[in-house]
Protein backbone atom coordinates (compact mmCIF):
# COMPACT_ATOMS: atom_id res chain seq x y z
CA UNK A 1 0.00 0.00 0.00
CA UNK A 2 1.21 3.21 -0.66
CA UNK A 3 0.24 7.05 1.03
CA UNK A 4 0.66 10.24 -0.38
CA UNK A 5 0.75 11.63 2.89
CA UNK A 6 2.61 9.95 6.01
CA UNK A 7 2.38 11.55 9.10
CA UNK A 8 3.43 11.19 12.56
CA UNK A 9 2.59 12.25 15.64
CA UNK A 10 3.58 12.37 19.21
CA UNK A 11 2.95 13.96 22.92
CA UNK A 12 2.64 17.79 21.17
CA UNK A 13 -0.37 16.70 19.60
CA UNK A 14 -2.69 15.70 22.21
CA UNK A 15 -0.85 18.54 24.76
CA UNK A 16 -3.96 21.02 24.01
CA UNK A 17 -6.44 17.80 24.76
CA UNK A 18 -4.81 17.75 28.33
CA UNK A 19 -2.55 14.71 28.04
CA UNK A 20 0.11 15.86 29.36
CA UNK A 21 3.80 15.12 27.03
CA UNK A 22 6.32 12.68 28.23
CA UNK A 23 9.40 15.23 28.93
CA UNK A 24 8.48 17.78 31.13
CA UNK A 25 10.99 20.89 31.99
CA UNK A 26 11.59 18.31 34.82
CA UNK A 27 12.14 15.53 33.41
CA UNK A 28 9.44 13.53 35.04
CA UNK A 29 6.42 12.05 33.23
CA UNK A 30 3.30 12.59 35.42
CA UNK A 31 6.42 12.83 38.46
CA UNK A 32 7.54 8.98 37.63
CA UNK A 33 11.18 8.86 36.08
CA UNK A 34 10.33 6.84 32.73
CA UNK A 35 12.55 3.86 33.58
CA UNK A 36 10.46 3.82 36.60
CA UNK A 37 7.28 2.85 34.88
CA UNK A 38 8.39 1.99 30.96
CA UNK A 39 10.39 -0.48 31.14
CA UNK A 40 9.66 -4.44 30.96
CA UNK A 41 12.21 -4.56 33.86
CA UNK A 42 10.31 -1.93 35.93
CA UNK A 43 7.35 -4.12 35.09
CA UNK A 44 9.31 -6.88 36.50
CA UNK A 45 10.56 -5.04 39.40
CA UNK A 46 7.46 -3.20 40.40
CA UNK A 47 4.10 -4.47 38.77
CA UNK A 48 1.57 -2.82 41.07
CA UNK A 49 3.44 0.54 40.32
CA UNK A 50 3.20 0.14 36.34
CA UNK A 51 -0.10 -1.23 36.83
CA UNK A 52 -1.21 1.52 38.69
CA UNK A 53 0.52 4.22 36.22
CA UNK A 54 -1.18 2.85 33.25
CA UNK A 55 -4.51 2.84 34.97
CA UNK A 56 -4.39 6.04 35.56
CA UNK A 57 -3.87 7.12 32.18
CA UNK A 58 -6.26 4.25 30.92
CA UNK A 59 -9.18 5.87 33.15
CA UNK A 60 -8.35 8.98 32.30
CA UNK A 61 -9.30 8.79 28.61
CA UNK A 62 -12.52 8.21 30.16
CA UNK A 63 -12.78 11.53 31.34
CA UNK A 64 -14.95 14.27 29.48
CA UNK A 65 -12.30 16.85 29.80
CA UNK A 66 -9.87 14.66 27.43
CA UNK A 67 -11.36 15.61 23.42
CA UNK A 68 -9.70 15.54 20.41
CA UNK A 69 -8.72 19.01 19.78
CA UNK A 70 -8.40 20.85 16.27
CA UNK A 71 -5.32 19.29 15.32
CA UNK A 72 -6.72 15.85 15.26
CA UNK A 73 -9.57 16.64 13.74
CA UNK A 74 -8.04 18.68 10.91
CA UNK A 75 -6.14 15.48 10.19
CA UNK A 76 -9.51 13.71 10.17
CA UNK A 77 -10.70 15.99 7.70
CA UNK A 78 -7.82 15.35 5.60
CA UNK A 79 -7.87 11.33 5.66
CA UNK A 80 -12.05 12.68 4.44
CA UNK A 81 -10.57 14.82 1.55
CA UNK A 82 -7.96 12.53 0.30
CA UNK A 83 -9.88 9.07 0.92
CA UNK A 84 -7.30 6.59 1.32
CA UNK A 85 -3.85 8.49 0.91
CA UNK A 86 -3.01 9.53 4.51
CA UNK A 87 -1.20 7.14 6.89
CA UNK A 88 -1.22 8.30 10.24
CA UNK A 89 1.18 6.89 13.09
CA UNK A 90 0.97 7.80 16.08
CA UNK A 91 3.59 7.15 18.95
CA UNK A 92 0.37 8.26 21.62
CA UNK A 93 -0.92 5.67 22.96
CA UNK A 94 -4.41 7.45 23.64
CA UNK A 95 -7.19 7.15 21.34
CA UNK A 96 -7.83 11.27 20.60
CA UNK A 97 -7.19 10.33 16.44
CA UNK A 98 -9.84 7.41 16.48
CA UNK A 99 -12.40 9.74 18.34
CA UNK A 100 -11.37 12.58 15.84
CA UNK A 101 -12.52 10.39 13.28
CA UNK A 102 -9.02 9.06 11.30
CA UNK A 103 -9.27 5.68 10.47
CA UNK A 104 -5.84 4.94 8.74
CA UNK A 105 -3.72 4.84 12.31
CA UNK A 106 -0.71 2.53 13.17
CA UNK A 107 -0.45 2.61 16.86
CA UNK A 108 3.45 1.94 16.85
CA UNK A 109 4.12 2.00 20.84
CA UNK A 110 0.84 0.42 21.72
CA UNK A 111 -2.77 1.38 23.15
CA UNK A 112 -3.82 2.23 26.44
CA UNK A 113 -6.97 1.01 25.98
CA UNK A 114 -5.66 -2.57 24.82
CA UNK A 115 -3.90 -5.11 27.00
CA UNK A 116 -2.09 -8.18 26.30
CA UNK A 117 -1.56 -11.62 27.67
CA UNK A 118 1.97 -13.05 27.90
CA UNK A 119 0.32 -16.43 28.06
CA UNK A 120 -1.88 -16.89 25.19
CA UNK A 121 -0.75 -14.04 23.06
CA UNK A 122 -4.06 -12.58 22.44
CA UNK A 123 -4.93 -8.84 22.62
CA UNK A 124 -7.97 -7.47 23.92
CA UNK A 125 -9.95 -3.94 23.84
CA UNK A 126 -9.73 -2.72 27.37
CA UNK A 127 -10.91 -0.22 29.32
CA UNK A 128 -10.92 -0.73 32.81
CA UNK A 129 -7.89 -0.82 35.45
CA UNK A 130 -5.53 -4.30 34.91
CA UNK A 131 -3.75 -5.83 37.53
CA UNK A 132 -1.92 -9.27 38.96
CA UNK A 133 -5.32 -10.87 39.72
CA UNK A 134 -7.09 -9.80 36.14
CA UNK A 135 -7.82 -12.95 34.61
CA UNK A 136 -7.45 -13.41 30.77
CA UNK A 137 -10.45 -13.66 28.80
CA UNK A 138 -8.96 -16.29 26.03
CA UNK A 139 -6.93 -18.45 28.42
CA UNK A 140 -8.23 -17.69 31.72
CA UNK A 141 -4.92 -17.86 33.29
CA UNK A 142 -4.10 -14.70 36.31
CA UNK A 143 -1.13 -12.65 36.45
CA UNK A 144 -0.47 -12.83 32.71
CA UNK A 145 -1.71 -9.56 31.22
CA UNK A 146 0.21 -6.04 31.10
CA UNK A 147 -0.03 -3.00 29.43
CA UNK A 148 -0.27 -3.46 25.57
CA UNK A 149 2.22 -0.61 25.76
CA UNK A 150 5.97 -0.83 23.47
CA UNK A 151 8.41 0.22 26.87
CA UNK A 152 11.72 1.13 26.41
CA UNK A 153 13.58 -1.57 25.16
CA UNK A 154 10.63 -3.25 23.05
CA UNK A 155 10.54 -3.49 19.15
CA UNK A 156 7.40 -0.95 17.90
CA UNK A 157 4.65 -3.02 16.42
CA UNK A 158 4.37 -2.68 12.63
CA UNK A 159 7.47 -0.95 11.62
CA UNK A 160 7.96 -2.91 8.25
CA UNK A 161 4.69 -1.53 7.06
CA UNK A 162 6.13 2.06 8.37
CA UNK A 163 8.98 1.16 7.06
CA UNK A 164 7.72 0.93 3.50
CA UNK A 165 5.10 3.30 3.98
CA UNK A 166 7.87 5.95 4.33
CA UNK A 167 9.83 4.72 1.21
CA UNK A 168 7.05 5.38 -1.01
CA UNK A 169 5.45 8.56 0.27
CA UNK A 170 5.59 11.74 -1.47
CA UNK A 171 5.32 14.14 2.09
CA UNK A 172 6.45 12.94 5.57
CA UNK A 173 5.07 15.42 8.14
CA UNK A 174 5.94 15.12 11.97
CA UNK A 175 3.77 16.80 14.20
CA UNK A 176 4.34 17.74 18.22
CA UNK A 177 7.38 15.16 18.67
CA UNK A 178 10.68 16.03 20.30
CA UNK A 179 12.49 13.58 17.97
CA UNK A 180 14.53 12.12 21.15
CA UNK A 181 13.03 8.54 21.05
CA UNK A 182 13.83 5.96 17.80
CA UNK A 183 12.99 4.71 15.45
CA UNK A 184 10.30 7.12 15.44
CA UNK A 185 13.19 9.79 15.37
CA UNK A 186 14.59 8.52 11.79
CA UNK A 187 11.81 8.82 10.01
CA UNK A 188 12.51 11.85 8.76
CA UNK A 189 15.45 10.85 7.06
CA UNK A 190 14.21 7.74 5.54
CA UNK A 191 12.03 9.91 4.04
CA UNK A 192 14.08 12.33 2.65
CA UNK A 193 16.67 9.68 1.15
CA UNK A 194 13.26 8.18 -0.47
CA UNK A 195 12.76 11.77 -2.34
CA UNK A 196 9.86 12.75 0.14
CA UNK A 197 9.39 16.46 0.77
CA UNK A 198 9.58 16.96 5.00
CA UNK A 199 7.77 19.14 6.96
CA UNK A 200 7.42 20.01 10.86
CA UNK A 201 5.10 21.15 13.18
CA UNK A 202 5.99 21.58 16.64
CA UNK A 203 6.06 24.22 19.19
CA UNK A 204 9.74 24.26 19.75
CA UNK A 205 12.74 23.52 17.95
CA UNK A 206 13.11 19.21 17.83
CA UNK A 207 16.32 17.12 17.44
CA UNK A 208 15.00 16.84 14.29
CA UNK A 209 14.37 20.06 13.14
CA UNK A 210 17.56 20.79 10.80
CA UNK A 211 16.26 17.35 8.67
CA UNK A 212 13.09 19.06 7.86
CA UNK A 213 12.73 21.07 4.70
CA UNK A 214 9.48 23.04 5.81
CA UNK A 215 9.84 23.39 10.10
CA UNK A 216 7.11 25.48 11.25
CA UNK A 217 7.05 26.45 14.77
CA UNK A 218 3.36 26.76 17.18
CA UNK A 219 0.74 25.09 18.62
CA UNK A 220 -0.84 21.68 16.86
CA UNK A 221 -3.71 23.53 16.64
CA UNK A 222 -3.18 26.41 15.10
CA UNK A 223 -0.53 24.73 12.65
CA UNK A 224 -2.26 21.66 11.97
CA UNK A 225 -5.70 23.42 10.75
CA UNK A 226 -3.64 25.49 8.50
CA UNK A 227 -1.69 23.23 6.52
CA UNK A 228 -4.54 20.82 6.15
CA UNK A 229 -6.00 23.78 4.84
CA UNK A 230 -3.05 24.45 2.27
CA UNK A 231 -3.09 20.69 1.17
CA UNK A 232 -6.93 20.48 0.78
CA UNK A 233 -6.54 24.22 -1.31
CA UNK A 234 -4.09 22.05 -3.32
CA UNK A 235 -1.56 25.17 -2.29
N1 LIG B 1 1.67 21.80 19.81
C1 LIG B 1 2.71 21.26 19.15
N2 LIG B 1 3.77 20.70 19.73
C2 LIG B 1 3.77 20.65 21.08
C3 LIG B 1 2.72 21.18 21.87
C4 LIG B 1 1.63 21.77 21.17
N3 LIG B 1 0.59 22.30 21.81
N4 LIG B 1 3.02 20.98 23.17
C5 LIG B 1 4.20 20.36 23.21
N5 LIG B 1 4.67 20.17 21.96
C6 LIG B 1 5.91 19.53 21.52
C7 LIG B 1 7.08 19.78 22.46
O1 LIG B 1 7.76 20.98 22.07
C8 LIG B 1 7.94 18.54 22.22
O2 LIG B 1 8.85 18.75 21.16
O3 LIG B 1 5.69 18.14 21.55
C9 LIG B 1 6.92 17.47 21.80
C10 LIG B 1 6.64 16.40 22.84
O4 LIG B 1 7.80 15.66 23.04
P1 LIG B 1 7.86 14.40 24.02
O5 LIG B 1 7.23 14.75 25.32
O6 LIG B 1 9.28 13.93 24.04
O7 LIG B 1 6.89 13.32 23.34
P2 LIG B 1 7.16 12.34 22.11
O8 LIG B 1 8.12 12.93 21.15
O9 LIG B 1 5.83 11.91 21.61
O10 LIG B 1 7.85 11.10 22.86
C11 LIG B 1 8.19 9.96 22.10
O11 LIG B 1 8.92 8.79 24.04
O12 LIG B 1 8.54 8.35 26.28
C12 LIG B 1 8.44 7.85 24.99
O13 LIG B 1 7.08 6.14 24.17
C13 LIG B 1 7.04 7.47 24.61
O14 LIG B 1 5.85 7.79 22.53
C14 LIG B 1 6.72 8.41 23.48
C15 LIG B 1 8.08 8.71 22.90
Amino acid sequence: MSYDYVILTGAGISAESGIKTFRDADGLWEGHRIEDVATPEAFEANPDLVYDFYNKRRSQLLSDEIKPNAAHMALAELEKGCSDKILIVTQNVDNLHERAGSKNIIHMHGELQSAWCKSCDSREVWTESLDLLTECPRCQKRGVMRPDIVWFGEMPYRMDEIDQAIKKCKTFVSIGTSGNVYPAAGFVRDARISGAHTVELNLDESQQSGAFVDARLGKASELVPSWVTEVLSGI
